[in-house]
């Protein structure tokens, strides 16, 4: 099973970027663990900053992979292109967010993505991507 996992805009940081609300761990670390984890899953990772570079990869992996793990980042509540893209493509979307958007400010708690979406986890740290791909895994079955 092919998945792929898209981080937005900051998400680079990780590790560096405010650790108290999203800790110590760099990304890159993460997905080394997860490749661990999940040795039978082909697990590609793509981060970018730019709202149309996270738009044409949904394009190019959208209609072979067999699902995607989106963190947008602050474009989850402001990109309609993203949402739209989402619609757009064939694999099925999960809504990832380290924190618990809706412990934080209002205007986190609005996402434009998720009625495209399969569902949304947040406030799980880097966990919640290891609970969306379990989601995946457990539905190819
Ligand atoms: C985030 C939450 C967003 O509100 C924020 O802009 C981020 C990270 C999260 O993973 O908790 O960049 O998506």
């Amino acid at each position: 099973m092919q998945l792929l996992i898209i981080n937005g805009p900051n998400l680079n940081l990780l590790g560096k970027r405010e650790p108290d609300i999203y800790g110590n761990q760099s990304f890159e670390t993460y997905v080394e663990s997860l490749k661990i984890t999940f040795p039978d899953l082909s697990i590609d990772y793509f981060q970018s900053n730019h709202e149309g570079s996270i738009i044409d990869k949904l394009h190019k992996s959208g209609f072979s992979v067999n699902g995607i793990i989106l963190n947008g980042g602050a474009y989850t509540h402001t990109s309609i292109a993203i949402a739209d893209a989402i619609a757009a493509i064939d694999a099925p979307v999960v809504e990832v967010h380290i924190s618990n958007v809706y412990a934080r400010e209002s205007f986190r708690h609005h996402s434009c993505f998720a009625k495209n979406c399969i569902g949304s986890i947040t406030g799980f740290g880097l966990e919640g991507y290891t609970m969306a791909i379990r989601y995946f895994v457990k539905m190819k079955k």
